[in-house]
């Protein structure tokens, strides 16, 4: 029989996506789904879960076909959108209402309640997170009280968050891992169930939620494709691709720069300590051993250029920023302050709106296309500066996620931030470390170091250079744009 292959569905915030890789990593297939946004108002965010699933179920047929049948496939490993909060009625498996997503605001003045009502201190040392309409536990309360389906569902009420919902779906278990429970609010850091006190301070049901599972190992299995296939990973998209770029070891950081860019550092087994303007999270439990991780949550990075190219019709893809970019030898005095969805870390200003200042007639959309990648590396800055307070500062960023493909931006950001910035040959990070944690899941690597040496390609490094003045003033219009935001 030809070698066993690891089936990833990568359900991401723009897209879902499966993926066929070797145990050696190499890549048998791959398949994407753009997903559609639902914006029903001003800092409302929203996804259709029935149409996530129908994605995903599609996708996973196209690789069951392009592996050459089921039996190829050893294993799935699911990896998420983190946060999104999805409602269905466990009998007949349908979704009771849109999904509501991470980037969603609507929560934000329920989360300031309960901040005045002095509960900020018990969330963030007990979650590692903060009270910010970013996580899923007050996205749950909302629908309770205002979807009339989510009320009336009583005891077939079913949360969770895309991944619980699509292993729902493939194999009828009810179940999250570890490092999406330590999303929604609901988890202490250290814990392996629902914490009581919590999910009384949401008002979120106990019966509704999922079994917490461990990050790696198997969870069920789906007949769905001809034969059963075992589901042996289910991982947070972030912490996936930490995963994925083998930052396996305390200190070691990685940058995905996605939907939002997300920043993680491994630091080892022991519960984190609350860190200014940072997030604790479990990084995920593989034989046994759990690993957390610090994180800085930027929410919008290629949402941004998304937007410029859909919203204001400035470019005509997302490459292109490329060479708009190096097509001006500055940003011509234009700024811009990325916060479309609020601004997230280190800053936390969930009201924050975008804005772009700077503008003469001197301006063209190249300056305007390079203020908007130019953000990027400025929240960085901000980011490296709490993660060396917080005492883990960075070494260097490993980044991927499909706008690292830019090399002016990884350049960029290796002369803003003063780090070596490396990048592997394959920016698909995220699936690849769900495919390392079903191969550990289902036996077929014997651990995640063995498993990462076989399957991670290699790197390439940008280092960092002296820009001299020019990296003072873009900070100096930077924080000028914050204070005014
Ligand atoms: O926390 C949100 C994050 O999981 C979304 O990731 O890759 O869809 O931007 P992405």
């Amino acid at each position: 029989m030809s070698d066993p292959l690891i089936l990833v569905l990568d359900a991401g915030t723009s897209s879902v996506r499966a993926i066929l890789y070797g145990l050696d990593g190499a890549i048998h297939g791959h398949c994407s789904r753009d997903l559609m946004q639902h914006y029903p108002g001003p800092g409302l965010v929203e996804h259709d879960a029935g149409e996530i699933w129908a994605s995903s179920r599609s996708c996973l047929a196209d690789m069951v076909a392009a592996a050459g049948g089921a039996e190829r496939i050893a294993a799935i490993g699911i990896t998420n959108q983190r946060e999104t909060v999805v409602a269905w009625d466990r009998s007949t498996g349908e979704p009771l209402a849109r999904a509501i997503v991470w980037q969603d605001r609507r929560t934000a003045q329920a989360c300031k309640a309960l901040a005045d009502a002095g509960h900020e201190r018990l969330v963030r040392q007990r979650t590692g997170l903060r009270l910010d309409p970013y996580f899923s536990a007050t996205k749950m309360a909302w629908m309770l009280t205002h979807e009339p389906a989510v009320a009336l569902a009583g005891a077939t009420l079913a949360f969770g968050t895309v991944e619980s919902w699509l292993a729902f779906k493939l194999t009828g278990e009810h179940v999250t891992d570890v490092s999406n429970a330590s999303r929604t609010l609901l988890l202490d850091l250290a814990g392996d169930d629902w914490d009581e006190e919590l999910l009384a301070l949401f008002g979120v049901p106990r019966r509704a939620l999922p079994r917490i599972v461990a990050t790696a190992g198997p969870v069920g299995a789906t007949r769905l494709f001809g034969r059963a296939i075992p589901l042996t990973a289910l991982v947070g998209d972030q912490q996936s691709a930490t995963i994925g770029q083998a930052c396996l070891a305390p200190g070691q950081t990685k940058l995905t720069l996605g939907t939002g860019a997300f920043v993680l550092t491994n630091i080892g087994p022991a519960r984190p300590a609350p860190a200014e303007g940072l997030l604790g999270t479990v990084l995920g439990e593989a034989g046994g051993e759990r690993h957390y991780a610090l994180e800085g949550a930027i929410f919008v990075a290629g949402s941004l250029i998304k937007w410029l190219r859909d919203g204001l019709g400035l470019v005509r893809s997302a490459a292109e920023t490329e060479e708009l970019a190096r097509s001006v030898p500055d940003n011509g005095g234009v700024a811009l302050l990325p916060a479309l969805s609020g601004l997230g870390a280190p800053y936390w200003k969930p009201e924050a709106k975008a804005a772009i200042t700077g503008l003469s007639f001197a301006a063209t959309r190249a300056h305007v296309a390079r203020a908007a990648l130019e953000t990027v590396s400025h929240q960085l800055v901000d980011l490296a500066a709490a993660f060396a307070a917080a005492g883990a500062p960075w070494h260097d960023l490993r980044i991927d996620g499909g706008m690292a493909a830019n090399d002016w931006l990884a350049q960029d950001i290796a002369d803003m931030v003063g780090l070596p910035v490396t990048r592997p040959a394959d920016v698909e990070t995220t699936a690849r470390g769900a495919a390392i944690l079903a191969a550990v899941g289902a036996g077929l690597h014997p651990d995640l170091p063995t498993a990462a040496a076989a399957m991670i390609p290699p790197s390439r490094t940008f280092e960092p250079r002296d820009i001299g003045a020019e990296r003072t003033r873009r900070l100096a219009a930077w924080r000028d744009l914050l204070e005014r935001s």
